[in-house]
């Protein structure tokens, strides 16, 4: 049987990378999902390809306006909301000298603030409904831990797991469990960006850093997104209903080690 067989859900960010492999494995499960992106010619692509159960809409997660027009738009073509994923983030790396406001700025309003009110939104429309409903937060390995060239970013992400924690204690009396999913390294256009990031920061070639941080992880090798749907979908589906508030490493053994 399929484990999400007539369930709407939305993710955030998920035209690409980790949130496509989710909305891919969430269809397989018999969901009608709603591909949620800032870009929104890459969101219908995605839809495009995945195939009839998805669809694309447009969000800025920095934006409220955005978000509850995303919300509003997935009432309007699945009839309800029962799944959020909050998936949609931002990086940057710099010197702790270096950071500036800007950036600060940026990755706040989506990493912290995207995953505050998307999540407020979700869950005052899961309340309306009156069926409790399921929403996962996107955190990081990066959250559990600082890193040297990384102020901003995981600081983002402890706050995701601290949001979690929060929000799933508040939460749960409507029947809605948050929980979260802490990624360790995932192979994709976001490792790209952040190995070239590493290149200008580190001195580094091409490809360096990755390989450096692949040979790193207990289970030898960067993630895949498929790595993560499993978890994904058990967190949205009943077997999780007593489960809230905790966030779960899916990393190979990297935080462990
Ligand atoms: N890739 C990794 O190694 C890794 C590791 C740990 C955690 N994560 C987390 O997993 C999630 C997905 O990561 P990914 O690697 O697939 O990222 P990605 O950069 O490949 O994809 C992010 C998507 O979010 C969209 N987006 C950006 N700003 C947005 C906004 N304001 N509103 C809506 N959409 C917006 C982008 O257009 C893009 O499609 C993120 O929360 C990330 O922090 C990733």
């Amino acid at each position: 049987m399929k484990r999400l067989e007539g369930k709407s859900a939305l993710i955030t960010g998920s035209a690409r990378g980790i949130g496509r492999g989710f909305a891919e494995a969430y269809v397989r499960e018999g969901a009608i999902v709603a591909i949620a992106d800032i870009n929104l010619d890459a969101a219908k692509e995605t839809a495009a390809e995945i195939g009839d159960a998805a669809y694309a809409i447009q969000i800025d997660v920095s934006n409220q306006d955005s978000i509850d027009a995303a919300i509003a738009a997935v009432v309007a073509k699945a009839g309800k909301l029962d799944i959020l994923i909050n998936n949609a983030a931002l990086f940057d790396a710099a010197e702790t000298v270096d950071i500036t406001r800007a950036s600060y700025d940026k990755l706040y309003a989506v990493n912290v603030g995207g995953t505050l009110f998307t999540m407020q939104a979700a869950a005052r429309q899961m309340i309306k409904q009156g069926h409790g409903g399921k929403i996962i937060n996107m955190a990081s390995q990066a959250g559990r831990r600082g890193e040297s060239l990384v102020l901003v970013y995981c600081s983002t992400k402890a706050a995701v797991i601290s949001m979690t924690q929060s929000a799933g204690l508040n939460l749960i009396k409507h029947g809605i469990n948050v929980n979260a999913i802490a990624p360790g390294v995932v192979d994709g256009e976001h490792w790209a960006h952040v190995d070239t990031m590493f290149a200008t920061l580190e001195g580094k070639k091409p490809g360096q850093k990755k390989a450096e941080v692949a040979a790193g992880v207990p289970a030898g090798r960067f993630a895949t997104p498929d790595d993560l749907t499993g978890m994904a979908i058990f967190l949205a589906s009943s077997e999780a209903d007593y489960i809230l508030s905790q966030t779960y490493n899916v990393d190979g053994g990297q935080w462990m080690s």
